[in-house]
């Protein structure tokens, strides 16, 4: 029998251009690079860490009401020790341990960081939904600024209209402080309780620790209460600094022609948000799907045991993206064949083929006959690889250490010295 890949995981294939680009290695790799021009541009460092996190740093970072904790987790053991470890689901919690373990707050402040890779988090798979995804990530820790918050925003958007994308859109929002979250929390909780049997059970659960999440409950009955109940949405309920800082942030986006919603009742799946908070959608993805999120989590530093630390960011989705520009017909660009395809034409001149590729790869890609072949055959893998020139080591070649070359849309052919083949190569690439 066939082996099979595990749920909600997806193979990314090498590119053939023709399958979507949600499964081309080399799509990711566009969007990839995209986002590094973007982001270090705008000052980002790198930074890479674990794909696993100590159980509990998630817990207190993404929050023990979220469905991510609560549901969503894959533990990882080994011998010896059980669920002390949890594949990330997310980057940020783990940015920030790291931020606070490696003393980065010694450095000039704020510090930009990016990162990206995959996360894990045990959904149920549904297009655009994955048990294994990739994000692009961004981080700026270190300052309270609402420049900082509105800054992040247009460079989500920098890297979404860089890759061609016209059809997103940004949600933006603001959680409050937490103290605006309380009161707000006090404000549904008196509102719904007493209409908790008609509430969904996830939702029953929910009302008295966490009862704005109920505001995003995706089943009907509770949507129901909820249209009937109408209760104000936190943006309306804002105290004097939250709302400025929104409003700072809101009239920066707009001085830098941003385009963007105001959705008063933004509601993120993480519980570390505090004041900004926004979401990019997109009508290819579906109606619930964002391509990405993030916000200010000024509450994060200090949840994990360090000195409070405000900080801002937002992650993309990276299938959600691929997915968003196939349905806008966008494309990436095509890695294209090798420069260079060498054959040696007898097993005596293997070695100085293999030379001419090794020498070859200063300038592009070479790519090397797995055994010696008749200039025939070679030109045939040399043009099923779209290479641009094809590479011979003969007999008449290998006494004086040459090469002859064949530039396959010209037909033009050359005879010359091994050592000038970087030279050569350089004059075609
Ligand atoms: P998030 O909204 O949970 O935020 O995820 C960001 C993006 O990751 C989503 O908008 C979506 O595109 C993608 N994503 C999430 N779950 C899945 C899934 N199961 N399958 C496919 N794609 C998925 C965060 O993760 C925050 N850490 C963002 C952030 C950074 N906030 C501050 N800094």
């Amino acid at each position: 029998m066939t082996p099979t890949r595990p749920t909600g995981t997806q193979d990314l294939l090498p590119d053939s251009g023709r399958a979507p680009l949600n499964l081309r290695a080399q799509a990711f790799e566009h969007i990839r690079s995209v986002a590094r021009h973007v982001l270090t541009h705008a000052g980002a460092a790198r930074i890479e860490t674990p794909m696993f996190e100590p159980t509990d740093l998630v817990q207190r970072g993404v929050g023990d009401g979220s469905d991510i904790v609560r549901k969503e987790m894959f533990s990882v053991s080994h011998a010896g020790s059980h669920g002390d470890a949890v594949l990330r689901p997310e980057g940020t919690a783990g940015v920030m341990r790291a931020y606070l373990q490696n003393g980065l707050s010694q450095r000039p402040s704020p510090v930009r960081l990016w990162t990206d890779g995959p996360m894990f988090r045990a959904e149920r798979p549904q297009k655009g939904r994955l048990r294994q995804f990739h994000q692009v990530d961004y981080e700026v820790i270190g300052s309270a600024e609402p420049a900082l918050d509105a800054e992040a925003v247009a460079l989500m958007w920098d890297v979404i209209t860089a890759l061609g994308l016209t059809g997103a859109r940004i949600r933006l929002g603001s959680v409050g402080a937490p103290r605006d979250r309380e009161d707000y929390s006090a404000y549904l909780r008196d509102m719904l309780t007493p209409h908790a049997a008609r509430l969904s059970p996830d939702s029953q659960a929910r009302l008295e620790r966490s009862p704005m999440r109920i505001l995003d409950s995706k089943d009907s009955g509770d949507q129901a209460l909820l249209t009937e109940l109408a209760p104000r949405p936190l943006l309306e309920r804002l105290g004097p600094d939250a709302r400025a800082h929104f409003d700072q942030v809101c009239s920066l986006l707009r001085a830098w022609d941003m385009p963007f919603d105001i959705d008063p009742g933004i509601v993120r799946g993480l519980d570390y948000y505090t004041q900004t908070a926004w979401e990019v959608h997109h009508g290819g993805v579906g109606a619930k799907s964002a391509l990405g999120g993030g916000g200010r989590y000024d509450g994060l530093a200090a949840a994990l045991g360090g000195p409070p630390t405000p900080a801002v960011g937002w992650a993309l989705g990276i299938e959600r993206v691929l997915i968003a520009m196939d349905t806008e017909d966008l494309d990436v660009p095509l890695t294209g064949g090798p420069l260079l395809y060498v054959a040696a034409l007898g097993p005596e001149h293997v070695a100085l083929a293999g030379r001419a590729a090794r020498l070859g790869r200063a300038v592009g890609a070479c790519e090397l006959a797995a055994r010696p072949i008749k200039p025939s055959a070679a030109l045939g893998h040399a043009l099923r690889r779209g290479a641009r020139v094809i590479g011979l080591v003969g007999d008449n070649e290998a006494e004086r250490a040459e090469i002859t070359l064949k530039e396959l849309a010209s037909g033009r052919q050359i005879t010359i010295p091994i050592t000038d083949l970087p030279g050569a190569l350089e004059a075609l690439a």
